[in-house]
């Protein structure tokens, strides 16, 4: 979604703000913009596309100021034109703000602003709520934080936002609800950011503001206080242990491909420390594992390729602990009739720890009475703040929109879980357990698939004009072909589609002719034979064949028109092997296309609004 970046400082802010925008542009990259103080006035600059546009601008305009707030959007209300980039401004040119979200009552607070003679210059919510501030404020009889917080009460929807006063050069105020906002402090610098990596440079103290709560700095000094009251709340200041170099690509031209690079270090990082011969330790789950354990039926839910993840959880609970789960989006979740009540478990996955629905749902769920675990990338997160319990994967900051590294650190930490379940529930043998936790060979493994990266590139190169893709794969590996086709949608804008491979009979092999790539995940389990019959019939309708494997039998050679071997592991280390050649797949497509693989059209990284 959004980014946003503030800064209050003794120096020149406008720089930082700038290099933070850029750090940011994974979020949102249609247009942005950046108001800063100037004592008895703003200086208000805003471009159409690229944040380096408005770099040019402010290098040629050399604008000074010590606070200041600038903004990355990815529309949601309105076309992405400057007009509508943010900051947005109020008709006395007083109040300045940049937000994150979606006001969803802006239709009757625009009309009421309207019959008050109020102009709108934009068609985004977000001016509504300035508009509403300013609208307090120039009343006169309300103070610049009471004219924020009475704007606030009277909103709906998710929001971050930073909000400055012409008439007073030192005050910034920050509020979200929904949207995430944290606060940097480092001496006398204050900096905000939508999420620590535009700050992260700066400080490593932070606040993570909860919902509701506003953030007002003024001069050296600041209180955190709650929006619906004047109250003063306490400053839950945190040290992050998240490194610099997480935010640079190194050598590599992507972030995705960098992150994809990074596998073996983050599935290892997940995994360790959390296993000892033949037990499994999530400390995280702890407080809760008496209930947990118990369950009778487990709920996933998640949102994109966490919800994959998911789907593979369902699998290895059901294989491994012999406990039914169900897996629904949440989107679906939030709304959809809920038989979750105070003895169900309910697992929350998400790289972010931020996107809109799956925060809803967690919230739904609460309700119910249900005991939440968060699995999440991001310490300090909603997500790992909303849910009862919960376990880290262990990546590091995911900078990529594709999501890879966290794909797979959710599947370990989900193989984890089903094992210490079916440990606690007596559905496997302590031998076989140990079995499973001998993961190192397998991991090292994945050194292998990357050491393919030519083999594979030059396959995806020859596909790289096709117009569809089917994915196709059984049991663990069907989630493992929706991922793959998501990665393929996201980054290279093909269309393809991710089907339980027997079922594309029902359906899908009417697309198939001569042009279009079917790419089959064939590890050599029990249903190598079935898979191979679906196979032979994609083939004598002459659609060309990929296979990603782990068996070296002449059928499959004859079958393929390219074949990408991974290394022989266990269903488990298969799924995650494949899935790292599929992402490679994907990449090199888009690269072979000449597209911007970290910054996708249309995407957000993270989706903090419904
Ligand atoms: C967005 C991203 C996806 C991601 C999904 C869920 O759509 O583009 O890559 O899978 O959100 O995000 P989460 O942070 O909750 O895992």
């Amino acid at each position: 979604m959004c980014g946003i970046i503030a800064a209050a400082s003794n120096r020149n802010v406008g720089k930082l703000l700038v290099q933070g925008l850029h750090k940011m542009e994974y979020r949102g990259y249609d247009s942005a913009g950046i108001a800063l103080h100037q004592k008895d006035q703003i200086a208000h600059l805003r471009t159409l596309g690229k944040v380096k546009l408005l770099e040019e601008k402010m290098i040629a305009e050399k604008p000074k100021s010590k606070l200041g707030i600038a903004h990355t959007r990815w529309a949601t209300h309105g076309k992405p034109n400057q007009v509508n980039a943010h900051p947005h401004k109020d008709q006395s040119g007083n109040i300045v703000l940049v937000h994150n979200g979606i006001i969803e009552n802006y239709d009757p607070i625009k009309k009421f602003l309207r019959s008050k003679k109020v102009k709108f210059k934009s068609e985004t919510d977000t001016e509504v709520l300035v508009q509403l501030i300013g609208y307090f404020f120039n009343k006169g009889k309300l103070n610049f934080e009471q004219s924020v917080r009475a704007a606030l009460q009277r909103v709906d929807g998710a929001y971050g936002i930073v909000v400055l006063n012409k008439k007073e050069p030192d005050v910034m105020i920050a509020a979200r609800r929904g949207s995430p906002l944290v606060l940097g402090i480092k001496d006398k610098e204050f900096f905000i950011g939508s999420d620590i990596s535009p700050i992260i440079k700066h400080t490593q103290q932070i606040i993570y503001l909860e919902d509701a709560q506003m953030a007002i700095i003024d001069g050296d000094d600041y209180k955190i206080t709650s929006i619906n009251e004047d109250v003063s709340l306490p400053k839950k200041v945190e040290k992050i242990d998240f490194k610099i170099d997480d935010y640079d690509k190194g050598k590599f031209k992507y972030f995705m491909h960098k992150e994809i690079h990074e596998q073996i270090d983050t599935i290892r990082n997940t995994i360790t420390g959390r296993t000892k011969k033949d037990s499994i330790m999530l400390h995280g789950l702890l407080d809760y594992w008496p209930e947990i354990k118990q369950a009778d039926k487990i709920f996933i839910t998640a949102c994109g390729t966490s919800w994959h993840a998911g789907l593979i959880g369902k699998n290895l609970i059901e294989r491994f602990a012999e406990v039914p789960v169900h897996v629904e989006y949440a989107s679906e979740f939030r709304y959809n009739k809920t038989l979750v009540d105070n003895n169900s478990i309910v697992i929350a996955i998400s790289q972010s720890g931020e996107t809109a629905d799956t925060l809803a749902a967690i919230k739904k769920a609460n309700d119910y009475g249900a005991i939440t675990v968060g699995i999440c990338n991001v310490p300090g997160s909603s997500v790992s703040r909303e849910t009862n319990c919960g376990i880290f994967t262990r990546c590091g900051h995911e900078v990529g929109v594709a999501s890879t590294k966290a794909f797979t650190a959710q599947i370990s930490i989900l193989y984890l879980l089903a094992l210490k379940l079916a440990d606690s529930n007596d559905t496997m043998s302590k031998k076989a357990i140990k079995e499973h936790l001998d993961y190192d060979e397998g991991i090292k493994k994945i050194k292998n698939i990357l050491n393919k990266e030519n083999e594979i590139k030059k396959i995806a190169l020859k596909y790289k004009n096709a117009n569809d893709f089917l994915y196709l794969g059984r049991g663990l590996n069907f989630p493992v072909a929706l991922e793959g086709a998501l990665k393929l949608k996201e980054i290279s804008y093909i269309h393809a589609e991710g089907y339980p491979a027997a079922e594309m009979k029902h359906g899908p092999i009417a697309l198939v002719d001569k042009d279009m790539p079917n790419v089959f995940i064939v590890p050599k389990d029990k249903t190598y034979e079935k898979i191979i019959s679906n196979i032979e019939e994609i083939k004598s309708r002459k659609g060309k064949i990929i296979i990603v494997t782990d068996s070296k039998d002449k059928i499959l050679k004859d079958l393929a028109n390219d074949l990408i071997y991974v290394p022989k592991t266990n269903h488990y280390m298969f799924c995650v092997l494949a899935t790292i050649a599929l992402q490679l797949f994907a990449y090199y497509i888009a690269v072979g296309k000449k597209l911007n693989v970290d910054r996708p059209r249309n995407l957000a990284k993270s989706v903090t609004v419904e």
